[in-house]
């Protein structure tokens, strides 16, 4: 048997990992929030996988002990056979910067020296969500051994500069106690379950289209960005955390499109009289984001990306309008 703990369970990658790792025969404990997760994927999870399924609501920032009281509710050799931690709660979503800053900041920080310490105490590895954010601003394809360009003190600054330090705690973590736990550095990732308020641009073009409302883009449009399928980039991160590899590691794909191009491509799926208007650029906005993904090829064999991204749009589509009310 086998158990991980995937911390934002509730939220889009989270419920994903949880899904994966519950196919795959895990025991699997969530923890969340909820301060952008869905109640929803949590008890779906449940109701899927009633046996192996275990959740705790706890803000991953505020002190674990806790758990000696949740250990009562789950059993024992969740957290005998655990073999990994997936630090992925952190709100993520740039229209929250401002907002949620100081949760982002502490969530990356205190949060994983949380995670951390849990994981050392029942010798199990960390796997740190970490983002392309890191590099900040660059004209270049992101590889691993780029250190970034990144503003200490601006509007984005609390999310790439909290998951700069995360990287580094991880580091150090593993050079003072000899551990191995390991950082994925994720690309812009769209696909079901994305939260529907949090104005990432795939999920909000498509339901622009949907409601027949104009498409805002930042800037000229001309900034680029590489999309990434879901069910893509979980198949990377479980592969990465069962080849226990601790090298921070780009996940993504590395079709680049510019945002213009995308609003055209999901004005083409879903006949709509959205129209495409432009505001100004946001500030700090990078305006190239595409990974080299050469070290991800050879460390995780065969793992590539997979699905094109009008076929990962089109499933999204399906999906956003299964669970509302959007009529087509
Ligand atoms: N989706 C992407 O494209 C992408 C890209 C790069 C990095 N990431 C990273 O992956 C992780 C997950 O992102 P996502 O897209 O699923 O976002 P999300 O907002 O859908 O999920 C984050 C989850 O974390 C939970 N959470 C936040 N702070 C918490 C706290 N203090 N205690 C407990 N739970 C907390 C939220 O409630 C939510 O369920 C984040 O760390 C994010 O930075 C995501």
């Amino acid at each position: 048997m086998k158990s991980a703990l995937v911390t934002g369970a509730a939220g889009f990658l989270g419920y994903h990992i949880c899904a994966q790792l519950l196919k795959e025969h895990y025991y699997v404990i969530g923890l969340d929030n909820f301060i952008t997760g869905s109640p929803q994927n949590i008890s779906d999870l449940k109701n899927a996988y009633p046996e192996k399924f275990y959740f705790a609501n706890h803000d991953v920032s505020t002190p674990w002990e806790v758990w000696q009281n949740w250990q009562n509710s789950i059993p024992t050799e969740c957290f005998t056979s655990l073999v990994s931690v997936f630090h992925f709660a952190s709100v993520a979503s740039p229209h929250l910067f401002d907002k949620c800053s100081l949760e982002i900041l502490a969530a990356n920080s205190q949060g994983l020296k949380n995670a951390i310490a849990f994981a050392d105490q029942h010798k199990a590895q960390v796997i740190f969500a970490s983002t392309s954010e890191i590099y900040g601003s660059s004209t270049q394809p992101l590889n691993e051994n780029n250190w970034g360009y990144v503003n200490s003190f601006g509007p984005r600054s609390c999310y790439d500069e909290a998951k700069r330090f995360g990287e580094a705690l991880i580091y150090s973590s593993n050079l003072v106690n000899n551990t191995q736990h390991g950082v994925v550095r994720i690309f812009n990732t769209y696909g079901p379950r994305m939260n529907p308020t949090d104005e990432r641009v795939v999920q909000q073009f498509i339901k622009n289209a949907l409601e027949n409302k104009d498409f805002l883009i930042y800037g000229d449009g001309t900034q680029t960005r590489s999309f990434c399928y879901v069910d893509d980039l979980i198949s990377g991160i479980i592969m990465y955390a069962q080849s226990k590899i601790s090298d921070p590691l780009n996940l993504g794909n590395d079709h680049e499109i510019t945002i213009v191009a995308l609003a055209e491509l999901i004005q083409q799926l879903i006949p709509c009289s959205s129209k495409i208007q432009f505001s100004n650029k946001r500030r700090d906005d990078p305006i190239k984001r595409q990974p080299e993904l050469k070290k991800a090829y050879q460390m995780l064999m065969p793992w590539k990306p997979t699905v094109p991204l009008q076929e990962g749009v089109l499933r999204t589509i399906q999906h956003i309008k299964g669970v509302s009310s959007y009529a087509t």
